[in-house]
C-alpha cells in the first residue's frame, strides 16, 4: 500500500526522517490490507473514509467477522437516548463464549492460550481446553459462594493466570468484575469495594515484585475490616505460600473450594443482553473519588477484537505479549479479552522487568519467540537506561510489531525502541485510548507511515477532532481539546451508580461530543499529537492516578491539615507526584516527617502513588469559593506564567 520508501536515515548522526515507513512485507501481509482489498479499496485511507460514511455497516461486519452470537442483533446502534448509546441491541452474547468456549471445543483446543512466567522463574502453560476447564471450575466456585448474575466481584491479585481465570469466570456467570490493580493498597482497595458493594472478593496470599512479596492478603484484611458489612466471602489463591491469617467463616482457600463436590460439572455460559453490564473498572477523574466506569457485554468485545486484529495484526502463529497489568484497562482489553477472542497465544509475565537483571524481558521475548510486544513508554525508558548491551544479548529476530500505550512517548524513547528492539524493521503502534473508550481510538495500523510521538490517525469507524473551547477546529500549532464526534461500540456506558456524572463529565463541555480530558494537536498531515491531561489526573509510569485520592490519603495522616498534589515531569515515570502540605498546629516540618508522609501515601494508596517530594507550605492558592488552584502551583513549580489568577483569593 505504502510504496514511497525512502533511504533509511543514519540515526546516530542525528538525521531523522519525517516518516518511518513500515516494511513492504508487513504492509502486504497485514490483516487490514486483506480486509481493505476484500472491500475493493486500494489502501487503509480509502477504507477509513468508507467506515466514516458507513460506521454501522462497518461495525456490523466486524461483529460477524470476529465473533459468534447466540442471537443476532436488530440494530447496530440505538442513539435514541444519547449520550446513553446502545450497540447491537436485541442480540444475545457472552464474551466468554468468544474467548473460551468456542476455542476449547474447536480447532484451537490444544493450542497454547497463555504462557506464563514469573520473575521467580516459575512457568506454566494453559491450552484453550485447559483454560476452559479452569474457568468452568472457578465459575462453579463463585456460584458456591453465592455470586449471581449482576453481582459485582472485586478481584485483587498479582499478574498470575488465576487473575485471568477469575475475570473470565465472573463474566461467564453474568456477574461483573471490578479488578483492583495489585499494586494498589489499603484505602484504594477499600474505597473500590465500598462503592461496588462486592460481597465476594478474590485475592491471593501474596504476589512477587522485584524479589519481594507483595502482601495482598494483609492489605485485603485491612481493607475488608473497613468494609465488614459488605464482604461476605474472600477467596484466597495460594501463590507465595508465606504465612497469612485466614478469618474463619469469611476466608476460603481457592484450592479448598475447588475440591468441593461438583465443581467440575459443566457450568453454562450465561447468555447476556448486549447492554447488560460486563465489568466495571475504577479510574481517576477530575475531582473526588475514583469512578467505576461500566462497560457492556456487546459492543466492547466487537471493538476490542477488531482493533487487536487490525492494529496488532494477530495471525494464528503469533506469540503476543502485552506487558501491562490485567488490573488496568490495557490488560482487560488486550491481555484478557482481545487475544483470547482471536484465539491467539500470549505471554504473561509476573514481576519486575529487570529482575534478576535488566535482560529479563528480552530473555522472555527470545525464549518464547515473541512476535508482537506491547508496552508503555515508562518501561522503555526504564530499560533504555541500562544500555543496548542488554537487549543485544538476546535473539529478538522474531519480533514483527511493537506497541506503546499510556502516555505520550518521547521521540528519543520511540527511536530507541524502534532501532534497538525492533531493529528498524518493526513498526510501533502508538495507541491512544482510555479506560473510558475501552479500545484503541487513535492509532496507526501496520500500513501507516509513522512519526515518533504521534498516535497518527483515528481508527476505522472513529471520528475524532481537536477543538477549541468554543468548538472551533484548533489550527496550526495551537492545542485544543481532543474530542470524539460519534459514538463507538466499546464506549463506557455510564459511571457506576452515577449516570448524571457520566453526562456532566464527558458530554457537556462541547455538547454532542465526547471530551476525552486530553489536550492534543493535529498537524498538517492530520496526525494527532496528544499532549496530556487537562484535568487533575496524573500519569505516573503510565498509571492513572487522581490528585484527590493522593490528597485524601495525605489528610488521613494526623499531621496534615490540608494538601494539594500536582504532577511534574519526571525522566523515567513521565510524571511524578509532588504534594503541597499545610501542617496542623503542633507539627513541624522536617525531612523525617516528609518521609513519613511519603510512606503513609504509599501504604494507603500503593507504592506507585508515593510522592516524589513533600513541600510544606503555610498556605495554598485558592479561588474565592475555596477551590485549590493546582494550576497555579504547577506554573510556579515550573517557573511558568501563572495564567489567569483573577479568581484567586486575595
Ligand atoms: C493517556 C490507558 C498519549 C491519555 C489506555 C489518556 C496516552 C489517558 C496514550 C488514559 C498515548 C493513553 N499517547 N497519551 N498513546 N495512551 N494516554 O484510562 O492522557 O489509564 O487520556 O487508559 O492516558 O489513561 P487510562
Amino acid at each position: 500500500m505504502t510504496t514511497d520508501q525512502q533511504t533509511p536515515p543514519n540515526e546516530t548522526a542525528g538525521e531523522y526522517p519525517k516518516f518511518y515507513y513500515p516494511p513492504e512485507n508487513v504492509v502486504e501481509n497485514a490483516n487490514v490490507t486483506a480486509y481493505a482489498r476484500e472491500k475493493g479499496f486500494a489502501n487503509a485511507d480509502e477504507l477509513y473514509a468508507w467506515t466514516i460514511e458507513n460506521p454501522q455497516q462497518f461495525w456490523g461486519e466486524m461483529a460477524t467477522k470476529f465473533l459468534d452470537w447466540y442471537q443476532p442483533w436488530e440494530k447496530v446502534l440505538d442513539d435514541s437516548n444519547a449520550p446513553f448509546f446502545k450497540w447491537f441491541t436485541g442480540a444475545k452474547t457472552n464474551v466468554v463464549h468468544n474467548a473460551i468456549d468456542r476455542h476449547a471445543t474447536g480447532a484451537n483446543k490444544d493450542k497454547a492460550a497463555i504462557i506464563w512466567e514469573s520473575e521467580q522463574g516459575e512457568t506454566k502453560t494453559y491450552t484453550y481446553a485447559q483454560l476452559a476447564a479452569e474457568v468452568n471450575r472457578f465459575a462453579n466456585i463463585l456460584k458456591s459462594q453465592g455470586v449471581e448474575k449482576g453481582d459485582r466481584v472485586t478481584v485483587y491479585l498479582s499478574r498470575v493466570p488465576e487473575l485471568v481465570i477469575a475475570m473470565l469466570a465472573i463474566v461467564k456467570i453474568g456477574a461483573m468484575h471490578s479488578v483492583v490493580y495489585g499494586g494498589f493498597s489499603t484505602e484504594a482497595l477499600h474505597s473500590r469495594i465500598e462503592d461496588a458493594k462486592s460481597k465476594v472478593l478474590v485475592t491471593g496470599d501474596g504476589g512477587w515484585m522485584n524479589n519481594k512479596i507483595v502482601e495482598l492478603k494483609k492489605i485485603t484484611d485491612e481493607a475488608v475490616d473497613r468494609a465488614e458489612d459488605i464482604v461476605k466471602s474472600v477467596i484466597v489463591l495460594k501463590r507465595t505460600g508465606h504465612d497469612i491469617t485466614m478469618k474463619e467463616g469469611r476466608d476460603h482457600w481457592w484450592h479448598d473450594l475447588a475440591a468441593q463436590p461438583g465443581m467440575d460439572d459443566p457450568c453454562p455460559t450465561e447468555q447476556m443482553d448486549t447492554e447488560d453490564p460486563m465489568f466495571m473498572l475504577y479510574t481517576s477523574g477530575t475531582t473526588g473519588a475514583p469512578k467505576g466506569l461500566v462497560h457492556a457485554c456487546g459492543g466492547y468485545q466487537v471493538q476490542v477484537a477488531t482493533t487487536l486484529s487490525f492494529v496488532f495484526d494477530i495471525k494464528p502463529d503469533d506469540v503476543y505479549w502485552c506487558a501491562a497489568d490485567p488490573g488496568w484497562i490495557t490488560g482487560h482489553s488486550y491481555i484478557v479479552y482481545g487475544p483470547l477472542m482471536l484465539g491467539a497465544t500470549e505471554v504473561i509475565y509476573e514481576g519486575a522487568p529487570s529482575y534478576p537483571n535488566p535482560g529479563r524481558w528480552w530473555d522472555v521475548a527470545a525464549k518464547y519467540g515473541v512476535t508482537i510486544l506491547y508496552t508503555a513508554p515508562t518501561a522503555i525508558r526504564g530499560l533504555m537506561r541500562f544500555g543496548e548491551e542488554w537487549p543485544n544479548k538476546y535473539d529478538l529476530s522474531k519480533l514483527r510489531l511493537l506497541g506503546s500505550v499510556g502516555e505520550p512517548i518521547n521521540p528519543e524513547a520511540w527511536r530507541w525502541y524502534h532501532r534497538v528492539i525492533g531493529k528498524d524493521r518493526c513498526p510501533i503502534m502508538d495507541t491512544w485510548w482510555q479506560t473510558e473508550t475501552g479500545a484503541f481510538m487513535i492509532t496507526p495500523n501496520p500500513t501507516t507511515p509513522l512519526k515518533p510521538g504521534s498516535g497518527t490517525k483515528p481508527f476505522f469507524g472513529i471520528e475524532a477532532d481537536v477543538l477549541t473551547e468554543e468548538g472551533e477546529p484548533a489550527t496550526g500549532a495551537d492545542d485544543g481539546l481532543l474530542v470524539i464526534k460519534k459514538p463507538w461500540p466499546s464506549m463506557l456506558r455510564t459511571i457506576y451508580g452515577d449516570p448524571k456524572r457520566y453526562v456532566e463529565q464527558y458530554w457537556t463541555r462541547l455538547p454532542g461530543f465526547y471530551t476525552a480530558g486530553d489536550a492534543a494537536r493535529k498537524d498538517e498531515d492530520g496526525y494527532y499529537w496528544v499532549i496530556g491531561r487537562i484535568d487533575d489526573v496524573i500519569k505516573v509510569s503510565g498509571y492513572r492516578l487522581g490528585t484527590a485520592e493522593v490528597e485524601s490519603a495525605l489528610v488521613s495522616h494526623p499531621a496534615v491539615a490540608e494538601a494539594a498534589a500536582i504532577g511534574l515531569p519526571h525522566e523515567l515515570k513521565g510524571q511524578a507526584i509532588h504534594p503541597y502540605v499545610i501542617l496542623r498546629q503542633g507539627f513541624e516540618a522536617s525531612d523525617a516527617l516528609a518521609e513519613e508522609l511519603r510512606k503513609h501515601v504509599g501504604k494507603e494508596m500503593g507504592p506507585i502513588a508515593r510522592p516524589e517530594t513533600i513541600n510544606f507550605v503555610p498556605g495554598l492558592p485558592k479561588t474565592r469559593s475555596g477551590k485549590i488552584m493546582r494550576r497555579v502551583l504547577k506554573a510556579r513549580a515550573l517557573g511558568l506564567p501563572e495564567g489567569d489568577t483573577s479568581t484567586l483569593e486575595a
